[in-house]
């Protein structure tokens, strides 16, 4: 069938068609939403998983839902090597020049001078900006050196900011894992009173495996302040929805064997299951998509996995990584034992630690428990095989 009306979408955050399988997610934002708007509470979010589990496309549905509430949003991603104060003031310029267009009252003024003070590189507020004068608004100063302390002041105005209209500021970080140790640690006092003084702040993190671990580490009280959605692989029920949803809207439909056959090699991975989908759209000729269709498909869904999602990956790490990465790959993709991998690599324990934190800076690789390690990459270790046999 024809390219141009493929409805499936495989690419890091790409929308997809249909979003299934977050409900439980998407319920918990609306209901923050609907408490701040009544002068409650929220309940912080990290949402962490593989790659390519769905992140970033939830993150952004997410936001969509609080741009429709009418709220100010800053969603970004982070970036080893940018600060949170550059990534975020980036992003609330962009916010606030649309919301200074929509008339400003006071508290607006207040929070966009606020705001613009909170940038490292500009120093005071300049006195025209988005052609308001802004030089008899008073504005907080929220560039005295402390993080914590700055965050703190540019959301209390920014969200007095939202008080009128009932709305809130919604914050959403994506790959939050790579902010550094003390932005991390600011982002969770942030956050906690935030929450204690009924700040009208909804926040989302999302990353890797490693990010609940890394939060911990940074602010002791990270464990109880949030809470923790791992997101999870798509149940056989829900990935065969993914795969129907999107060809229904266009009148087209799946053979069952095709659709199980596409459920079972995606193994509920969002990814695979948008690469694979995409794969018989295109192989087949018509309605339905049969399991001829999907030997197809299969082939060349596996290939553009390899040449992508795979192999992109692979390019960056160094030879005696993917040695590294092969011996865990003896596992398939199930958990390996630090103490196997030295075995296999004839090597000590400590000997290697260098190499396997390398690899979990890299996100490669996390450890689910002490001594443990896992691919963060969904069925990485059957891709290792695949280039062992070659
Ligand atoms: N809930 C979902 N239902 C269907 N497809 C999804 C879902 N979540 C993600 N996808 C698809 O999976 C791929 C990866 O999504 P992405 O958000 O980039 O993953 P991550 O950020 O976790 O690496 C994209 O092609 C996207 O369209
Ligand atoms: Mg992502």
């Amino acid at each position: 069938m024809q390219r141009i009306d493929n409805p499936f979408s495989p690419g890091a955050g790409r929308k997809p068609a249909a979003l299934v399988g977050r409900d439980v997610q998407i319920e918990i934002w609306e209901s923050n939403l609907h408490r701040i708007e009544n002068g409650l509470d929220f309940r912080p979010m990290v949402l962490y998983g593989l790659r390519g589990i769905g992140k970033t496309v939830l993150l952004s549905h997410l936001g969509e839902i609080s741009t429709a509430h009418e709220w100010i949003v800053a969603r970004f991603e982070a970036n080893t090597g940018i600060s949170l104060r550059e990534l975020l003031s980036k992003e609330l310029e962009n916010r606030l020049a649309d919301v200074a267009k929509n008339g400003v009252s006071s508290k607006v003024l207040n929070a966009l001078k606020t705001a613009l003070s909170f940038r490292t590189d500009v120093g005071l507020p300049g006195v025209f900006t988005f052609g308001i004068d802004l030089s008899s608004v008073s504005g907080s100063n929220a560039n005295t050196g402390d993080l914590s302390g700055d965050l703190y002041r540019l959301i209390t105005d920014l969200s007095a900011a939202t008080e009128e209209t009932e709305t809130g500021v919604a914050l959403l970080i994506d790959e939050a894992q790579d902010l550094s140790a003390d932005d991390l640690s600011a982002l969770s006092e942030l956050v906690h009173r935030a929450t204690q003084d009924n700040l009208r702040l909804s926040v989302a993190l999302a990353g890797l495996p490693t990010l609940p671990g890394i939060l911990s580490k940074s602010k002791s009280y990270a464990e109880r302040l949030y809470e923790y959605k791992e997101l999870q692989p798509l149940s056989p029920s829900e990935a065969a929805d993914a795969l129907t949803t999107p060809v229904a809207k266009t009148g087209v439909t799946w053979d069952d064997a095709a659709l199980s056959k596409i459920v079972e090699i995606s193994h509920g991975y969002p990814y695979f299951l948008q690469e694979y989908g995409s794969a018989c759209w295109l192989a087949a000729e018509k309605s339905p998509i049969t399991i001829h269709d999907t030997k197809l498909a299969i082939n060349s869904a596996t290939a553009a996995l390899d040449e992508g999602f795979f192999r992109s990956r692979w390019d960056k790490i160094s030879e005696s990584q993917r040695d590294y990465l092969r011996a865990m790959a003896v596992d398939n993709d199930g958990v390996s034992l630090s103490k196997d991998i030295a075995m296999r690599l004839d090597s000590e324990l400590t000997a290697l630690s260098p190499r396997r934190a390398e690899l979990i800076r890299k996100g490669l690789i996390y450890a689910p428990r002490t001594g443990e390690l896992a691919f963060t990459v969904p069925l990485m270790g059957a891709y290792i095989q695949r280039q062992v046999e070659e």
